[in-house]
């Protein structure tokens, strides 16, 4: 592979417009703000985005390979101050300094200029817990930050408790117990088939540790959790690691490969005698796709899904957990049309949940896709409108901001009167 510099971005849709590197680091006091933000929004939110901080060497490399950035939004009093810096990644500490991209492609330690101990751009999500403002993507242990300065302290590892080599990007936050819900897939390693599954409680300590192996090697991005389970969907996109030693690519749609829900006991002692609802079933509910939405990863034929052509529902799975039966049920469908990036209330997660809030494509609203097209980069706008479902009627609100306006993962902040034990976001990732 040639690996020599490129000293600027390749005119490719994922460096440019809206997409095109940011590359800033620093602070600015009173943004200007257009409208009002309500006097009792007091609190900071922090996002991270993909943004490469140096041109890459291998062609077409997608915009889930950019270095993690992390801005901090600190709203008080209807004004907001900004700060946003780069997590020091082993990464981007040895670019820096080297003043050009070692990395090779995503997920691929055998197309690299160089070695590394750890190659994750920490580039996917930002929690806050046990004090400890984490940066993370699953494919390493998160980085913990400065949750004032943004200054980069290190790779956390738990006090030396991590029992895998992966994190998740989206731990969960039980509002009750206080834990922090986590797992790793690829575990052991790229390509390996353990997935470690571990709780972490509020003072720190790991409490439960539980190793699996998946029946494929294949992409866990998120998971749910209640109050006795856990669940881990299984997207069909394989890894192989002859294809990564070759030099292909970390995913490949599998088509054939079936889509599974692994559920787990939440805690190993508890579980037999503890009920879900009033008949012990298990409710997920998720997006789900007939086609490959990670149309950038094709199948081994090269073959991916037109991107206007996806259809992403938010689906229900009920699930009974003492059946002998294997096969997934038919999943109800909650809300019909082209939707992604559902959110709750965070002091509902893993309970009972009512509203979901979620990023829509309403065809009947329309899209000036030809105005905003260039603009866009990165791709095909997906989404034109935030909405809102009501999962007890089933009825949809939406909001539309205009033809020429794209929408983000909306964030639920309660009104007033309740302190977040972590304050969150990842609105510029999109991931
Ligand atoms: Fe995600």
């Amino acid at each position: 592979m040639d690996t020599r510099p490129n000293s600027f971005f390749p005119d490719q849709p994922q460096f440019s417009g809206f997409m095109k590197p940011c590359r800033l680091e620093g602070e600015i006091q009173a943004l200007e703000i257009h409208g009002d933000i309500p006097k009792d929004i007091n609190g900071t939110f922090y996002r991270v985005m993909p943004d490469p901080q140096l041109p890459p060497f291998i062609e077409d490399d997608p915009w889930f390979n950019g270095d993690g950035n992390i801005s901090a939004f600190e709203i008080k009093d209807g004004s907001v101050s900004f700060r946003q810096r780069y997590v020091r990644t082993e990464k981007f500490v040895r670019e820096r300094e080297a003043k050009r991209a070692l990395i090779g492609k995503y997920r691929n330690k055998y197309t690299d200029a160089v070695d590394f101990k750890v190659r994750t751009t920490a580039n996917t999500n930002v929690v806050f817990f046990n004090g400890q403002l984490l940066a993370v993507k699953e494919d390493a242990p998160p980085y913990a930050l400065d949750p004032i300065s943004l200054e980069t302290k290190g790779l956390y590892d738990f006090d030396g408790q991590l029992p895998s080599l992966t994190f998740t990007a989206h731990p969960k936050f039980d509002p009750v117990t206080g834990e922090m819900i986590c797992f790793g897939y690829e575990a052991k390693g790229d390509g390996t088939p353990d997935v470690c599954y571990y709780n972490v409680a509020p003072d720190g300590k790991l409490t439960e540790v539980v190793w699996l192996v998946a029946p494929v090697v294949a992409m866990i991005h998120d998971f749910a959790v209640t109050d006795n389970w856990v669940l881990f969907p299984i997207i069909p996109q394989v890894c192989d690691i002859e294809r990564l030693k070759q030099g292909g690519e970390h995913w490949q749609w599998s088509p054939q490969t079936p889509f599974y829900i692994g559920v787990l006991p939440r805690r190993g002692a508890k579980t037999s005698d503890v009920k879900e609802d009033e008949s012990g079933n298990i409710h997920i509910d998720l997006g789900l796709s007939e086609k490959n939405v990670f149309f950038w990863w094709p199948d081994a034929k090269g073959n991916a899904p037109e991107p206007s052509s996806i259809l992403s529902q938010l689906v229900r799975f009920t699930i009974n957990p003492r059946s002998d039966d294997l096969n997934l049920p038919t999943p109800k469908i909650l809300q019909k049309d082209n939707s992604e990036f559902y959110r709750i209330d965070d002091r509902f997660a893993t309970h009972r949940y009512r509203h979901c809030f979620f990023d829509l494509m309403d065809p009947s609203l329309g899209k000036d896709f030809a105005r905003i097209g260039p603009k866009l980069g990165g791709g095909y706008p997906l989404y034109n409108s935030l909405a809102h479902v009501d999962i007890t009627t089933g009825s949809t609100d939406i909001y539309f901001p205009g033809k020429t306006h794209m929408v983000q993962e909306p964030v639920f902040i309660p009104r007033g009167g309740f302190h977040y034990r972590r304050r969150w976001l990842r609105l510029g990732t999109g991931q």
